[in-house]
């Protein structure tokens, strides 16, 4: 099956690339640096012909409230139209578990503006709904910082492996679209301020967490279960310490 990776050069498309190879699909990783660029729509005619599914992994390079939102909404528009007349029968997207409980942060806004021109859209589709990738912690702690320390809500997470995820979406992607959302997750749940201490601590990143009932996740308010998945997500197999007995020291970008 010819399946198009949009953000196939990114941590996750690049992970999930190798998988579906590996699997005998023909993947292609399509983003700016192999010509392919969605906000513009050079070279997307060209990449989705014959394509039988697409799986849009892709992140917008800045996180400010405009340009994501200009990002998500703009790229996620010029796909749509792109693969109808291409003939696409399966969109794939990555986005959050708990995404449309986050929407006082303008990132998750652009992500729920994303998620609705999928549902509204003819094409047949699967979202698929990741916890927080493992890779992303020290991310998490550079975005909540408040002076020199980072300042984190004591809530429950059950982040994953970005292994592990791009194992469901690969998953997904060969499978038949559901038309909804399918939840993936890390297998256990741990408090957000912890495992950040602990993964800075890991790096050698001197930085203070300071365990705060007023700080935001990405500038959403959120409660203890705010980020936890539902009960039928499916849940990765790499657990928090063989990943960091793994990746100890090296910081890597999420
Ligand atoms: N971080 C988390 O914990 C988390 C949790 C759940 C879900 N997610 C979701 O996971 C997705 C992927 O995240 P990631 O960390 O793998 O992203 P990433 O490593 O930052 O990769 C982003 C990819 O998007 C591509 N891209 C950027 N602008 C593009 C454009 N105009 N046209 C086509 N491609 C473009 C990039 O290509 P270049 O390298 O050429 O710029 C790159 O391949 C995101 O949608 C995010 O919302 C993240």
């Amino acid at each position: 099956m010819k399946i198009v990776v949009i953000g196939g050069t990114g941590l996750i498309g690049s992970k999930l690339i190798k998988k579906l190879v590996e699997q005998r699909h023909e993947a292609i990783a399509a983003a700016p640096n192999t010509g392919v660029n969605t906000l513009t729509g050079e070279g997307l005619a060209e990449v989705l012909k014959g394509a039988a599914v697409v799986v849009d992994v892709s992140n917008s390079p800045s996180w400010e409230e405009a340009a994501v939102l200009k990002f998500f909404e703009t790229s996620t528009r010029n796909l749509l139209t792109y693969e109808a007349a291409a003939g696409v029968r399966h969109h794939v997207a990555l986005s959050v578990v708990g995404t449309d409980r986050l929407s006082d942060s303008g990132y998750f806004r652009a992500k729920i503006a994303q998620e609705k021109l999928i549902t509204e859209s003819s094409i047949p589709y699967s979202i698929v709904h990741a916890t927080q990738f493992f890779e992303f912690l020290k991310g998490l702690a550079d975005i909540s910082m408040v002076g020199d320390k980072v300042h984190l809500p004591h809530v429950l997470f059950q982040p994953m492996a970005a292994d592990d995820v791009a194992s469901g979406v690969a998953r997904v992607a060969v499978g038949q679209p559901v038309n909804g959302v399918v939840e993936i997750a890390g297998p256990q749940p741990f408090r957000l301020d912890e495992l950040v201490r602990r993964r800075l601590a890991s790096l050698k990143d001197p930085r203070e967490v300071i365990a705060d009932p007023n700080a935001s996740y990405d500038g959403a308010k959120v409660s203890v279960k705010t980020l936890l998945p539902g009960n039928d997500a499916q849940l990765g197999e790499t657990r928090f310490d063989t990943w960091l007995a793994q990746n100890a020291g090296t910081a890597v970008a999420a």
